[in-house]
């Protein structure tokens, strides 16, 4: 059911190393993305695929997390996602990187909801330097590494919680680093007359 689908699609931030993804299953996310719906149907967008143990270990070092939890380093060693796909703009067919941001978050989001449904999880990564990860990965100079999702077999537990008005949104973890993220309620983000 989507909706337990969209209830299990955490950012994570903590996997289990064991459970390599592979290259079969980037592909097969991909493909999900691919079907999207896509500004005037231009479908700009270009998925790198990483999944290989030196390759994804490269692009982690390129990735920034959690940065609402500053004084703790994510994910654990050890726990990191064991794929990534780099969502990237064909500059070949449309220049403007800004009118198809919309289009990135759609795909990601399927490709997110996808890897639920396969019993995986994932974190997009938009703090990363563009520039570095284009460099890294050899990227062909139409390639604008827009976002990055994280893939892997998630190894923590993630608490939704609601809030009230005014109340903080930010993130938190306790002792036992389960992950709590506050959402607001549906009574605050329905728009009334
Ligand atoms: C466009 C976008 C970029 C994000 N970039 C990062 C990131 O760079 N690092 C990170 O740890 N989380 C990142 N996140 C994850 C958010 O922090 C996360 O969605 C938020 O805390 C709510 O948690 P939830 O996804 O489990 O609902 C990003 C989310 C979105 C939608």
């Amino acid at each position: 059911m989507i909706k337990d689908l969209v209830r299990k699609n955490r950012s994570y931030r903590g996997y289990d190393e064991s459970r390599r993804v592979t290259e079969a299953e980037l592909r097969e996310l991909a493909d999900c993305a691919r079907l999207t719906a896509s500004s005037v149907n231009m479908q700009p967008l270009k998925y790198y695929l990483a999944w290989e143990k030196e390759e994804v270990d490269r692009i982690q070092e390129l990735t920034a997390w959690a940065r609402a939890l500053p004084d703790m380093t994510l994910p654990h060693e050890g726990m990191r996602p064991t794929a990534f796909i780099v969502i990237c703009q064909d500059t070949d067919i449309q220049e403007s990187l800004a009118r198809f941001q919309k289009d990135v978050g759609i795909a990601a989001q399927t490709m997110l909801l996808a890897a639920v449904e396969m019993g995986l999880g994932g974190c997009m990564i938009g703090n990363f330097r563009a520039d570095s990860v284009k460099k890294e990965l050899g990227l062909a100079e139409n390639l604008a590494p827009l976002l990055i999702v994280a893939v892997g077999k998630p190894a923590e537990k993630v608490v939704l919680t609601e809030v009230q008005e005014g109340e903080p949104v930010a993130y938190y973890r306790d002792e036992n680093d389960v992950h709590y993220v506050p959402k607001r309620r549906l009574e605050d983000v329905i728009i009334r007359h």
